[in-house]
C-alpha cells in the first residue's frame, strides 16, 4: 500500500507518510507499544539510543524520559516536528534527525541501544536495514524491534488495500519483518543473541465506522490511496464497503462496548557481537 507520488521513490514514501495527520494516528492507536518496547531493551539513563523510523517518538520520548540520550530519526520531517511538539510538552529534549533507515547518517557503533517500532520495518530494502542496525550499534549492545506479523491482523489490514493502490516498493513486503525465519535470516551470524517473542496489543474505536474513518483522516498510506482514487467514485465506494467489512469482521469488542482489534507483533531483542 505505497502511494508512488513521485518517480522517486524515497520522496514518493516521505510524501505519503507525511499525508493526514501521523502524531493524532499514532497516539490513538500504536502508542502503547514505545514504552513495551524501551522496557524491553531495558533502556536506562545515561545510555546513547537511536530509534529509527521514529515517528513523532513514539519509542524515542519514552527512552528519553528514562534518562537516555536519545536521536529519533525519521524519513519523514513532518512526522519529527510533530514529536518535537510531544517532547516539548513531555518536557524531555532530544535530537532530531531525517534519516533513511537504509543509509543512517551515523558512525559505526554510535550507540547502546537501536529501536525501531513498527517503523523500520516499512523501508523497501531490508537487508540493507538490518546491516544498518547492526552497524551503528555498539559491539555488545542491543537492537530492539517491534514488528507487524505475517499471520496477524495487521496482514489482513494491509491486504485490504492490494487491489486499490500499488504495490509496496521492494521485493519482499514489510510484513514479512513479523518472521521470525525473516528475521533470523537477515541478521545472519552478526548477533550474540537473538530473542523473538509474539505478543498483541489491541486498537479500541467507538464503532468499525469510526475505525475506518480514523484511518482514511489520518493514516497517510489509507489517505494517499482514497486520494488516488478521487477520479474513480466506485473504486473509492468498493473500497470504503471492503474497509468497512475489514472492521466489521475483524471487531473483538464486546457487544454495546466499543470496537477492539488485537494486532499481533514480533518482538525482536538482540546482542550484537562483543567484538
Ligand atoms: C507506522 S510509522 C511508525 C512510527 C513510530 N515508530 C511509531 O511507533 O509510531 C512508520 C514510520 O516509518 C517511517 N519510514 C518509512 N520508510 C522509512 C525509511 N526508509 N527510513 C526511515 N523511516 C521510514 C515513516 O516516515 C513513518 O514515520
Amino acid at each position: 500500500m505505497e502511494a508512488q507520488t513521485t518517480q522517486d521513490p524515497k520522496a514518493g514514501a516521505r510524501a505519503m507518510w507525511a499525508l493526514g495527520d501521523y502524531h493524532r494516528f499514532a497516539k490513538a492507536t500504536v502508542w502503547e507499544l514505545g514504552p513495551v518496547l524501551v522496557e524491553a531493551c531495558g533502556i536506562s539513563a545515561g545510555q546513547r539510543v537511536l530509534d529509527v523510523a521514529a515517528g513523532s517518538g513514539n519509542a524515542a520520548i519514552r527512552a528519553a524520559e528514562q534518562g537516555a540520550q536519545v536521536v529519533a530519526s525519521d524519513l519523514t520531517p513532518e512526522n519529527l516536528a510533530a514529536g518535537r511538539r510531544e517532547a516539548a510538552a513531555h518536557g524531555v529534549e532530544l535530537e532530531w534527525v531525517e534519516a533513511d533507515a537504509e543509509a543512517l547518517p551515523f558512525a559505526d557503533g554510535e550507540f547502546d541501544v537501536v529501536t525501531s517500532a513498527v517503523g523500520a520495518m516499512f523501508a523497501p530494502d531490508h537487508q540493507a536495514v538490518a546491516g544498518e542496525l547492526v552497524r551503528v550499534c555498539r559491539p555488545g549492545g542491543t537492537i530492539g524491534m517491534i514488528n507487524f506479523t505475517p499471520e496477524g491482523l495487521a496482514s489482513d489490514f494491509f491486504g485490504l488495500f492490494a487491489p486499490y493502490g500499488p504495490p509496496p516498493p521492494g521485493p519482499v513486503p514489510p510484513i514479512m519483518w513479523g518472521s521470525e525465519d525473516h528475521v533470523r535470516a537477515l541478521f545472519g551470524d552478526r548477533l550474540e543473541a537473538l530473542d523473538l517473542t509474539r505478543r498483541t496489543y489491541t486498537e479500541r474505536a467507538p464503532s468499525p465506522e469510526v475505525y475506518r474513518d480514523f484511518f482514511k483522516a489520518t493514516f497517510g498510506p489509507a489517505v494517499a490511496i482514497y486520494r488516488d482514487l478521487e477520479s474513480e467514485p466506485d473504486r473509492a465506494a468498493a473500497l470504503d464497503r471492503d474497509f468497512l467489512d475489514f472492521a466489521t469482521r475483524a471487531n473483538e469488542g464486546s457487544p454495546g462496548g466499543p470496537a477492539e482489534y488485537r494486532y499481533e507483533y514480533l518482538l525482536v531483542l538482540a546482542r550484537t557481537r562483543s567484538s
